[in-house]
Formats: structure tokens, sequence, C-alpha cells
């Protein structure tokens, strides 16, 4: 059987689905690899070292994918990059599938056999392939270095004979896997860290990593968890008494990076135009919440805002892509771990399992139809 790792043909792509690593588990799996010229380039993976692995290199999309049985994607792929693929084929990718119902449609027409990862249940067995936390782990760290490099001073207190530097000030909203390490990050970086989140469980884990928990902790905030541990929609008079904490303590910061998300609805906005207005000049907002309508107002996907006041709020498109070398490493794993559950170790054989709760819970598309519940129109 063969696999096919693309070159990924979005702009702001920078990440690729294989390593050098995980091609070798692939092959250990009885398959045969083959990986477009130039996928891994941008995250430091040259052809010569998948070679090295036991690849062998297509010069063109066509040629790597045309008769394929497994493709290793990214991003979901465009309708014409589904029409090059073989009819049964297995097409892994990050999705992102709402509102993309022509995507979908081309994909079930070219009868493959479609996965989102992202619609990996958070259980234990599924934690090594759950793309979501590697690739926002990462986005966290990245958001406070991007802070850091953006912000005029230093972030840690430095005692020096010319005067002292204060530490800088990070507030984090949104405590989940993103926000949790970069908390972590501006810690080790020598800020005084706050954080908010509406879950009561951050509390104790925004703590844990040594930074100071704000929060209206009502009634409300103590039911605000669903089952399956995310956020849910908070009341509009939540919302207001949490903005009124938060405006009095947004002033006082010097930077602030936002995480916050509810599952398949738009980014809540967290931080209003008079909040950014009331914070000193040089102060850096970031918004990892930006490609889902952002949490912070005047947020702009894909630029950085400088506002009248000399603030500014950065709206980095992928931010996980930014630090590509390390993000692809981790997804490639986190493919290579979702495919092994097609292969029956023993004799190494392709035998998927079509009611496994993992291949039910992120299948999308099989034999011409979109099948996800959640998809159907
Ligand atoms: P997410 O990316 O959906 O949201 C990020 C954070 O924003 C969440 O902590 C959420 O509570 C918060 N948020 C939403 N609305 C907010 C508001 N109005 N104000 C402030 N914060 C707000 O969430 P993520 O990072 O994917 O994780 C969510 C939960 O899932 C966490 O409890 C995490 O620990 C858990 N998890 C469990 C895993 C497992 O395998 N069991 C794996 C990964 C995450």
């Amino acid at each position: 059987m063969k696999v096919a790792v693309p070159l990924e043909r979005d702009a702001v792509e920078s990440r690729v689905a294989a390593s050098p690593e995980t091609v070798k588990k692939l092959k250990g799996l009885g398959l045969d690899v083959v990986i477009e010229t130039g996928a891994g380039v941008k995250s430091r993976m040259p052809d010569q070292e998948y070679v090295a692995a036991g690849a062998t290199i297509a010069a063109t999309t066509a040629e790597a994918v045309g008769d394929a049985d497994i493709v290793l994607k990214v991003r979901r792929p465009t309708p014409d990059e589904a029409k090059g693929y073989k009819s049964g084929a297995i097409v892994i990718a990050i999705m992102d599938p709402w509102g993309q119902k022509e995507a979908l449609d081309a994909m079930a027409a070219a009868g493959v056999s479609a996965f989102a990862m992202e619609f990996m249940p958070r259980i234990t067995r599924a934690q090594v392939m759950d793309v979501l936390s590697s690739q926002a782990n990462l986005a966290g760290y990245q958001a406070v270095i991007d802070a850091a490099g953006t912000y005029d001073r230093a972030m840690p207190m430095m005692m020096t004979a010319a005067g002292t530097v204060p530490a800088a000030r990070v507030f984090v909203m949104g405590a989940g896997v993103a926000g949790l390490q970069a908390i972590a990050t501006a810690r080790r970086l020598g800020a005084v860290v706050t954080a908010t989140d509406v879950r009561p469980a951050a509390k104790e884990q925004v703590e844990s990593l040594g930074a100071k928990f704000v929060a209206v902790e009502d009634e409300e905030f103590k039911q605000a968890e669903t089952a399956a541990g995310y956020a849910k929609p908070m009341s509009a008079e939540y919302q207001a008494k949490q903005a009124a904490l938060v405006a009095e303590h947004v002033k006082k910061q010097d930077i602030v990076i936002t995480t916050a998300l509810i599952p398949g609805r738009p980014a809540p906005r967290l931080i209003s135009a008079s909040m950014v207005a009331s914070m000193k000049p040089g102060s850096v907002l970031i918004d990892l919440a930006v490609e889902r309508g952002g949490n912070v107002e005047g947020a702009v996907a894909g630029e950085t805002v400088t506002t009248d006041n000399g603030v500014r709020i950065v709206g980095n498109l992928n931010v996980a892509g930014r630090i590509a070398a390390s993000a692809s490493a981790l997804y490639a794993k986190n493919l290579v771990a979702f495919l092994e559950i097609f292969f029956d170790k023993k004799d190494k054989s392709f035998k998927p399992n079509w009611d496994d709760e993992l291949i039910k819970a992120t299948l999308i598309t099989k034999d011409g139809a979109i099948v996800h519940p959640s998809l159907q129109s």
C-alpha cells in the first residue's frame, strides 16, 4: 500500500504531514511512502532526509497522490486536490469542515474516506492522536514568543547597576491547552502572570503554574463546564460582570494573550475597544482566536494593528505553523498513531474496523457520501 504526503498548497501553511521519523514508522507498518518534493522544506525537513528514512520523492502532487491508498495532509484538500485522489483512498487532515460544503462534496464525489483529525474524542486512548492539543500547545508557546518579540521592553525583572527593569505583566485569557502553555512560557521568561477562564477546573491548573487566577466565581461559573470539559457560552449577565473585572485588570497589563474558544461557535469577544484604549502605549495583545472571529475588538486576521494610543494587536494566522518544525514533528506523530489503528499489529495487514469509536468519530466522507452526523445539512 502506498502513502502519499503532498506539499501543502495554502500559502500560510508551513507544516507538513510526515517527518523523516514518521516515515520510518510508516515503513514499519509495511507501507511505501511517497513525499512530494519540497513538502517538508518550510518545516526544515529536506527531501534527502525523507529519502534516508526510506521514502521516495515525487516531482508533482499528481505523481504523489494519483495512485495512493492513503493521503496525509495538514489542511483540508481543495476540490481540485480531491479530484486527483484515487477512489477509496483514505485522506487524513485537519478538515475544518464547517461551512465547507463544496470541499466536502468534492471529497465525497472523489469516493475517498476522509477523516477530520480535530474530531478525535478527547479520551485517554486517543491522547496520542490529539492534534488540537499538540498544535494548541505550541501555539500557546509561540504566542508568548511573538509577544516578547513585539514588546519593546524586557520580560523579566532585571536589577542592574543602571537601575531596575520591572517584570512584564502578562494576562492570559482562556486557560485551555494553549493558554496553559502560554502561562508556563511567560513564567519561564520571568513575567508576572495572571489568567482567567470560565471553567472552574482551570483555576487550580492556573495556580499550579504559579499564575494568579482572576475571574468572577459565582454560581454560573461553578456550572460552566460541559461533560466533555469544554466551556459553555456564558449569560449576558455573567459576561457583563466578568467584563467589568477584566476592564480594571487589563488597564494594568503589558501583554494580553487571548485563547478563548467555544467549540462550533464564534470566539467570545473578551476585550473591547475601550479596554484596548485603556492600555499603556507599547502594550501588546496577541489574539490566538483571530481566525475564529477574534477575542479582541479591532484584531485583524493576518495583521498587526497599531491603535491610536500605541497598543499593538497581533492577529497572526496559523500560529502553530510559525513554529513549523516542532508543529510538523508532533502533528506527523499524531497521524501515525491514528493510522496504526487501521492495521493489524501482528501481521501488519490493513484491517480497518469501521466500528472503532475513533474511526467513527472522525470519518466525514465515505462511499460517495458525507457521513458525519454533525455535517448533515
Ligand atoms: P478550547 O480551545 O476550546 O478553548 C480554550 C479555552 O478558552 C478553554 O479553556 C475555555 O474554557 C476558554 N474559554 C471559553 N470561553 C471563555 C470566556 N468567555 N472567558 C474565558 N475563557 C473562555 O479548549 P482546549 O484548550 O481545547 O481545552 C478545553 C478542555 O479540554 C480543557 O479542560 C483541557 O484540559 C481539556 N482537554 C482534555 C484532553 C484529554 O485528553 N482528556 C486533551 C486536551 C484538552
